[in-house]
């Protein structure tokens, strides 16, 4: 009966190559003019959608959530938050994804939930070591009150990951009483993943999805499931510093795998098999693979390229090595360079070389403005390295507003920023704002086309970089996107590349299995063309058109 196994689905292997285009929904399109974006928005711009050339659309968490993590601290995993729409309006937007040959990814954020998701409210209203308390992270503190917290972990967003409770039930109501953990923000509760009813909600969330239509989940922080919550707890001062063996008290631990192991059984009861890829971050690419394996989600995020210098021996080393740690473990691989989580890579690679995390943090809380970013210089890069990867063997992801060429907005007045990060590191640490104002679409309209009045104010300069300004113009990074992804869905061939030599070390140089050719000179003046490229093949360049030389920061693709 092979052939009735899902797995064998002519459609079964849809995503290994895919580019995905990561909507924020809130800040994508606004049809109600309430100033939030929202899923008749995401419906009404299909036709953009699949005008690019994508294969998939990714939404970010559109649940109802007070969106004091922008939506990743979810309320209900199984409805529609009622500024972004309703079921009825999400399965709208399905099927006109699927009538226009797009499928549909959503998130889901099994790490926590919010603190007014029904299970932590009933958990509040019970006392320390009732059942209620057992789905969460529920703990008495140190010290001779427990006015001290059970361990000196911090959150991510900065201060510790415990908060405590007044106890509303038990001998001590009224009184403060135990801690809950909370890896995120303080309205971002811990799921206790031992327990047998939040595995099998899990299971619930993701039929209800897949039974909607769905065709893949993007999983939020899924190395972070399992934890070591054995007593006393283990002291670790910094969450950035993880083991390879599996046995960190909190991050990739060897158990979490059993749980994506159980979600892979969920997804392959559908045909064609349902996708998924992890969001892990940890640095080791063997263990980050284990996600992907076809036992499990099937693809993992690598964040690889997204966080190396414009450099071709870093782009080629990771590609290299992210290509065969992918084959190894059966996934294929992913690249992506901005998400709704990071500074969009054009301004990235405006700030000078060798610029780290603290440098880039600096920079926003300057307003962007210290040191001056080289706005041209980054956009040519960018786009140099977007076509560097689209060409790549894997998927593709790429986050909305990158086809425009937007730059973070980096200057957001501090009384507009609402990451949590901006109130939880005393201000010390701007977040992730800048990459989330709502998009341009058309400067003569108001908002720029977006809807009503923004939830994040739009900057000027946005006019310029409207997707009207940029439809049909020739050169635009919008068209630049449209040519590229309409000749990667012609050229894609086997997920395999072979590396050509090149004379100048500054240059990349690979060609898949069909003769299908990349050239990324990576330095700040032409570069010299290899032996025996005929650049009358050239059909697509990232910035001018060669002439003799490959000009500098740029990207060729020859046709075969
Ligand atoms: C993931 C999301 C991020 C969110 C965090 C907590 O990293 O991408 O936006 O803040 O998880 O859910």
């Amino acid at each position: 009966m092979s052939t009735d196994l899902p797995s064998s689905h002519p459609d079964a292997a849809w995503w290994r190559q895919a580019a995905v285009y990561q909507i924020y929904p809130r800040s994508f399109a606004d049809a109600n003019h309430d100033g939030l974006g929202d899923l008749p928005g995401v419906t009404a711009r299909m036709g953009y959608l699949s005008g690019l050339g994508i294969d998939a659309i990714w939404l970010s968490p559109f649940y109802p959530s007070a969106l004091a993590d922008g939506g990743y601290d979810v309320d209900d995993y199984r409805n529609v938050d009622p500024r972004l729409g309703s079921l009825a309006d999400f399965d709208a937007m399905v099927a006109a994804a699927h009538d226009s040959g797009l499928r549909v990814i959503v998130d889901i954020v099994p790490n926590h939930s919010s603190n007014r998701h029904a299970w932590f409210q009933a958990a509040l209203a019970s006392a320390p070591g009732s059942p209620e308390r057992a789905r969460y992270h529920f703990l008495d503190g140190l010290g001779d009150d427990g006015e001290l917290p059970p361990s000196d972990w911090p959150s991510h967003f900065g201060g510790g990951a415990w908060t405590r409770v007044v106890e509303q039930a038990g001998p001590n109501a009224g009184s403060p009483g135990q801690w809950y953990l909370h890896l995120f923000a303080p309205e971002q509760p811990d799921f206790n993943w031992d327990h047998a009813e939040v595995r099998e909600d899990f299971h619930t969330t993701l039929r209800f999805w897949a039974d909607r239509g769905v065709d893949g989940f993007r999983v939020d922080v899924a190395h972070g499931l399992a934890k070591d919550m054995s007593l006393p707890l283990r002291s670790k001062p910094s969450l950035e510093i993880l083991v390879d063996d599996g046995t960190d008290a909190l991050f990739d631990r060897d158990a979490v795998h059993e749980i994506f192991a159980g979600w892979r059984s969920v997804l392959n009861e559908y045909s064609p098999p349902k996708a998924a890829v992890a969001e892990a971050w940890v640095p080791f690419t063997n263990r980050r693979l284990m996600y992907a394996r076809p036992s499990e989600l099937g693809q993992a995020f690598n964040f690889d390229l997204l966080q190396a210098p414009f450099d071709a021996a870093e782009f080629r080393a990771i590609v290299q090595k992210c290509l065969e740690e992918a084959a190894a473990s059966g996934a294929s691989s992913t690249w992506v360079f901005s998400n709704h989580d990071v500074i969009r890579h054009p301004s990235r690679y405006a700030l000078p070389d060798g610029s780290t995390l603290a440098d880039l943090e600096a920079w926003l809380l300057a307003d962007g403005r210290v040191p001056a970013p080289d706005l041209e210089r980054g956009l040519r890069r960018a786009r140099a390295a977007t076509l560097f990867m689209l060409a790549l063997p894997g998927s593709a992801y790429l986050y909305q507003g990158e086809e425009l060429g937007l730059f973070e907005v980096a200057d957001l007045p501090a009384s507009a920023l609402q990451d949590p990060t901006w109130f939880r590191t005393q201000h010390l640490v701007k977040g992730r704002d800048g990459c989330r104002v709502p998009l341009p679409w058309d400067a003569a309209e108001p908002n720029f086309g977006f809807g009503g009045t923004p939830w994040l104010p739009q900057p000027a300069w946005f006019a310029g970089k409207a997707a009207a300004s940029q439809d049909g113009v020739d050169g635009s990074t919008l068209e630049m996107y449209r040519s590229a992804l309409g000749w990667r869905r012609k050229l894609q061939a086997e997920e395999t590349l072979e590396w050509l030599s090149s004379p100048a070390d500054v240059v990349a140089h690979y060609r898949r299995p069909n003769g299908w050719e990349v050239l990324t000179n990576f330095g700040a003046v032409p570069a010299a063309l290899p032996a025996g490229v005929d650049l009358s093949k050239v059909i697509l360049s990232s910035g001018d058109a060669p002439s003799g030389a490959i000009p500098a920061e740029t990207t060729l693709w020859l046709t075969p």
